[in-house]
């Protein structure tokens, strides 16, 4: 463990009550002026640490914001969240992650953000990213066949469908990355990747969940059309234990797409979208249509009923028409 993490646990088990300078440095094996950089380094990242001459540091309260360390604090995965790092403000999450990855970062990193300035959104949108919501981005490596790429989305979709549902609330998936509540998109997932047509380098999994931040804040064009956790469980959520979940069910979806393949995710994944079924208008990038949506096959395209032929929809936006 990292010396600042070693702090935080002493701090954490005392309860807030006071621990000396001194037997930090002891505990660490560092010098007190050692301790005191490491805490101050904790406050910049937003610990409330109160030190005082005489008695030492204190932390009163753990913070509410997923900082590193309230994130990988009982964290029970095998890859995703080894590195976990937070930012309060920043451009997006995918484009730090991408930054950290040309840099040799782990696979499992999570980069996280309070709000962002330049969130971005499938079909180059942007994406709302006010505080109180959450925007992280997930680093993979995986040894997949390029192709396959889609699967990591809907893999991610299936993670934020159980995580949403842990609140009691019945969400359900819009082809082909949509999270929705009552009808409502609660989740987006946008995936990046790197490498060749042969060799994937790396993928981010960037995921913007509302959280605590509330839909009749948004700009009016998507305000209808956006729920958040606040606004149909009538009450804030801790943010912390949001990202935790939503950590775990990733990596237990990893885990088993790892080891089994992904005939069983995609089963799963049918069974929880509701765009199967539905009369669809397809806004896809060089054409058009309307028809009858009738599955989603291996790789995640959305198979589309219309004028007597079926017709496979990769990319592109889907209107529901019913
Ligand atoms: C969509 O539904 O259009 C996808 C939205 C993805 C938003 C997330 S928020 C975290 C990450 N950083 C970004 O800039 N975008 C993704």
């Amino acid at each position: 463990m990292a010396n600042k993490e070693v702090i935080l646990e002493e701090l954490y088990r005392r309860q807030g009550s006071f621990v000396s300078g001194g037997e930090l440095a002891k505990l660490l094996g560092v010098s007190r002026a050692a301790v005191w950089k490491s805490i101050l380094s904790l406050k910049e990242e937003g610990y409330p640490i109160r030190s005082s001459k005489k008695r030492g540091y204190v932390l009163a309260k753990r913070p509410s914001t997923p900082l590193s360390f309230e994130v990988k604090w009982g964290l029970n995965t095998e890859v995703i969240g080894r590195e976990v790092v937070y930012f309060d403000t920043i451009g997006s999450t995918n484009d730090i992650a991408k930054e950290m990855a040309e840099k040799g970062a782990i696979e499992g990193l999570v980069v996280i953000a309070g709000r962002q300035t330049k969130g971005r959104g499938r079909l180059d949108r942007s994406w709302v990213s006010q505080r109180g919501g959450l925007y992280l981005t997930i680093l993979l490596r995986p040894k997949i066949d390029p192709q396959h790429i889609t699967r990591l989305t809907l893999m991610a979709g299936l993670a934020a469908l159980r995580t949403v549902a842990s609140y009691g609330l019945k969400a359900s998936i819009k082809w082909v990355n949509d999270v929705r509540v009552s009808g409502r998109k609660v989740c987006g997932i946008l995936t990046e990747v790197s490498g060749s047509a042969e060799v994937l380098d790396y993928a981010v999994v960037g995921i913007g969940l509302n959280v605590n931040n509330s839909a009749s804040r948004f700009p009016v064009d998507v305000r209808g059309m956006a729920t958040s956790l606040r606004d149909e469980l009538g009450e804030g959520v801790s943010l912390v234990e949001v990202v935790k979940r939503l950590l775990m069910e990733f990596d237990e979806q990893y885990r088993r797409m790892k080891a089994d393949g992904f005939s069983d995710i995609i089963t799963e994944w049918r069974a929880s979208c509701d765009t199967i079924g539905k009369r669809v208008r397809v806004v896809g990038i060089s054409e058009a249509f309307e028809g009858t949506a009738v599955g989603v096959d291996e790789e995640g395209a959305l198979m589309v009923e219309s004028d007597g032929a079926v017709k496979k929809v990769t990319a592109g936006d889907v209107i529901y028409l019913e």
